[in-house]
């Protein structure tokens, strides 16, 4: 009796241990990510918010999923193209990733488009908004946003509001033509009128002498983008200007009065109103339990970039569940598309057609709550897809 226990015992040791040496020595058995984000530079907010919401998401889900090890290598591209493309090239060829994410401006989803599409694998896009991003390779899939979901409606609900004169101030790169397309799209065809418009450059933006000519304009609102990380320094410009006293209000996409600076804006933010994807006042038990999460972990408030790498590693996450683990770029892909959860945002998808994202789009006004300042949502536009594929 006693030796047979002992031989099962034996046998049982055995077999685990072989089980176990087999596993994750294996490369086969270890699913890789490779997440390039602007970790320095002007962008530099972007990625900080991706790569924690990354580490959020996994410290809350594990890093198992289907019997595979999840491994995040996280590569800084200071949101300069070539650097994303060098980056791409090596996480493909040495690290054998089956997928590449992040991308924290439009030309760097671009510049790794065309490396997808070679190496077979899923680029999930994170952060950046110009419309034409998902047009560039059948394997992007993006959880971020475009600016037309936002300009829109904003086009929209200026008019709606008695607002007829508009200024506008965009940074002059892809996502901003586009917010400023699409918003002027809208509001013209509603009778408004742009009275001036200014171009400001992507990369350190002055923007007091833009500002000035904003002011000589006079018109009932300016409309605003600039990309995540620069909402602080232009509101800064904007209320030394005196352009809050002169009763400018700002309008846009939400991109201005992101939530990571909103609260160190002070008073010359109020009453900005903006349409986007995402509140951190947004009022889901799920985005509270989010929020205060985001908070415990890193000790600041999440953004929209946020929220957006959050769901981006839950599309690789429930892609992997539906493909049982299969890392087949082509499977993952056919997997993510249609697919519908919750988000801290509100519901979503992935448009099966376009493989972009439809999502609710918030018109918000900034107001000071328990002293602090947030978006504070009042109307909701329901499950809005990209228009700018179609309409350009
Ligand atoms: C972009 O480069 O596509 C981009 C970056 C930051 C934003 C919006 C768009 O807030």
């Amino acid at each position: 009796m006693y030796n047979r226990r002992k031989m099962l015992l034996w046998a049982a040791t055995t077999v685990s241990v072989a089980g176990f040496c087999a596993m994750p020595a294996s490369a086969q058995e270890t699913v890789k990510i490779g997440l390039i984000v602007p970790m320095t530079g002007g962008q530099a907010s972007t990625g900080k918010q991706i790569d924690n919401a990354v580490k959020l998401y996994m410290q809350q889900k594990g890093d198992t999923v289907a019997g595979k090890k999840i491994e995040v290598i996280l590569k800084d591209d200071a949101a300069v193209p070539d650097n994303t493309k060098r980056l791409a090239q090596e996480l493909i060829v040495n690290d054998k990733v089956n997928f590449i994410a992040g991308f924290g401006v439009t030309p760097a989803a671009l510049a790794a488009a065309p490396l997808a599409t070679q190496a077979k694998i899923p680029e999930v896009v994170m952060a950046a908004g110009t419309s034409i991003i998902t047009e560039r390779s059948p394997y992007i899939v993006r959880t971020s946003f475009t600016l037309a979901q936002s300009s829109t409606i904003i086009g929209d609900w200026a008019i709606k509001n008695g607002i007829k004169k508009v200024a506008t101030l965009t940074s002059d790169y892809a996502p901003g033509n586009d917010a400023l397309t699409f918003f002027k799209q809208h509001f013209t065809a509603g009778g408004g009128e742009v009275v001036e418009e200014v171009k400001v450059p992507l990369a350190n933006p002055d923007f007091a002498p833009f500002l000035q000519r904003m002011k000589d304009a006079k018109p009932d609102a300016m409309f605003v983008f600039v990309p995540a990380g620069q909402g602080g320094n232009f509101m800064k410009q904007y209320a030394e200007r005196g352009l809050d006293k002169s009763g400018i209000k700002v309008i846009g996409p939400g991109d201005v009065m992101d939530d990571d600076l909103l609260n160190n804006m002070g008073d010359a933010a109020l009453g900005a109103v903006t349409a986007h994807l995402y509140s951190a006042a947004h009022p889901s038990q799920m985005n509270k339990d989010f929020v205060a999460a985001y908070k415990k972990a890193f000790g600041n408030r999440p953004g929209f970039m946020a929220v957006s790498g959050y769901d981006g590693m839950h599309l690789i996450y429930e892609a992997l569940k539906k493909t049982g683990g299969d890392t087949n770029g082509d499977k993952l892909v056919e997997a993510m598309k249609g697919m519908k959860w919750e988000s801290p945002r509100g519901p979503i998808s992935i448009d099966p057609e376009t493989r972009d994202i439809v999502q609710n789009i918030y018109i918000r006004k900034v107001e000071k709550v328990d002293g602090e300042l947030y978006n504070v949502e009042f109307a909701t536009f329901e499950a809005v897809k990209d228009s700018g594929k179609t309409k350009k």
